[in-house]
């Protein structure tokens, strides 16, 4: 484990998983609302996820981009199906997937001269070089400066300011996560939303949604825009695309796609086909009968609990969230809270210092949100978060 540069803070071991839980080399088991930070949408152990895999494992594992394989093909009019007219490019990750909306916007804007970029205050959209030029953290970007050239952060959920920063005839594309995730579980309101779409189309600027880690279910609808009724131009997936195979997609609007060349952007692994095999039996199972519908009432359901905790204990001082991620804002640190749900076999994570972030695998049990609530109850009554 040494041998490993040391860039995340780690010391649990884990072994295997078996449907929301997760267990060490100790033998030890923890309830995982933390979900491979939103990748094991299907939890662990999926049977029909690891039959697509191992068969199509045994048939092609890779054969490169030079070629077509059907299943990608498959997958991608899959996704296109689902979300609206576009094409798809695919890659492996969602810092991935950013460059390449990044590169597409640059690319359609550049015949106007459009090339300015805004995200937003809070923003995370990954850590290679594009990704992190929008990506709004100090800590993240000042090692790394200079960054690429040409963006502009804007306030959260503020119409008027992005009225300021956007330039009619400068500005490529507006990026944006409908829930910020890193940034600390802040949900975009409906009427921002619509706001910022309304804005893209009179500046001229495309609307690039982020939904690495809140699209594909995780918010009670297949995709979180669908809330605000807006539709991008490009989107952006990744995170439980694959299954927890490395797996990422940019999905751009049918009537931008003549923009782009053979050549513009490319991928040596991207699309693998045993991810999209993967990815197949993931939209199978999203797609089911009533199952986001089920993702969304677990939502409200863990709201709920979490809002009467919040009324009891004064830690708290905000919950937020849609469907199945929820954070909780502290007055203190979150960190001793997340040390605590460890102790007691429970995994989550943090955004930001203060806020707890909860992303239980979509087929979390109520039982298991149940048991995250008694044990979340209990730490409050012992003073952690204050
Ligand atoms: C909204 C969002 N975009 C992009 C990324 C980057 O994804 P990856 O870590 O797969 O590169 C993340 C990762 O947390 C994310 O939450």
């Amino acid at each position: 484990m040494s041998a490993l540069l040391p860039v995340y803070e780690r010391d649990l071991v884990l072994v295997k998983g078996k449907g929301s839980r997760l267990f060490d080399d100790q033998g030890r088991s923890y309830l995982d609302f933390a979900a491979g930070v939103a990748v094991n949408g299907l939890g662990y152990g999926d049977r029909k996820v690891i039959a697509a895999i191992r068969k199509q494992a045994a048939a092609l594992i890779h054969a490169s981009n030079l070629y077509h394989t059907a299943v990608v093909s498959q997958l991608a009019e899959r996704l296109t199906a689902l979300a609206f007219p576009s094409r798809v490019f695919f890659c492996n990750s969602g810092t991935e997937a950013g460059e390449a909306a990044l590169k597409f916007a640059r690319r359609i804007g550049q015949p106007q001269g459009r090339y300015e970029l805004v995200a937003f205050e809070r923003a995370f959209h990954g850590r290679t070089m594009g990704s992190l030029s929008l990506t709004w953290a100090t800590k993240y970007r000042e090692p790394f400066e200079p960054l690429v050239p040409g963006v502009r952060f804007c306030p959260w959920n503020d119409l008027d300011a992005l009225a300021g920063v956007l330039t009619p005839k400068r500005t490529a594309a507006v990026f944006l996560e409908p829930i910020q995730g890193e940034g600390g579980v802040r949900v975009a309101t409906p009427e921002f939303l619509q706001g910022v779409a309304r804005l893209c189309r009179e500046a001229g600027a495309l609307l690039v949604l982020d939904e690495v880690q809140c699209g594909l279910g995780r918010t009670g609808r297949m995709f979180a825009y669908e809330h605000a009724g807006v539709t991008p131009d490009i989107l952006t997936l990744a995170k439980p695309l694959g299954a927890g195979l490395p797996l990422g997609a940019t999905l751009v609007r049918e009537e931008l796609v003549s923009a782009i060349r053979s050549g513009d952007h490319g991928s040596t692994f991207g699309g693998n086909p045993v991810a999209a095999a993967a990815s197949m039996a993931v939209l199978d199972r999203l797609t089911s009968s009533g199952f986001v519908e089920d993702v969304a009432r677990k939502g409200e359901f863990l709201l709920r609990g979490l809002r009467k905790l919040a009324r009891r204990h004064a830690q708290i001082a905000e919950v937020r969230g849609l469907g199945l991620m929820v954070g909780v804002e502290f007055r203190g640190e979150a960190g001793a809270v997340v040390k605590g749900l460890r102790e007691r076999g429970i995994l989550a994570t943090k955004a930001g210092d203060t806020v707890l972030r909860l992303l239980p695998p979509l087929v979390v049990k109520r039982s298991e949100i149940r048991e995250l609530l008694a044990a979340l109850d209990a730490l409050l009554a012992e003073g952690k978060g204050a």
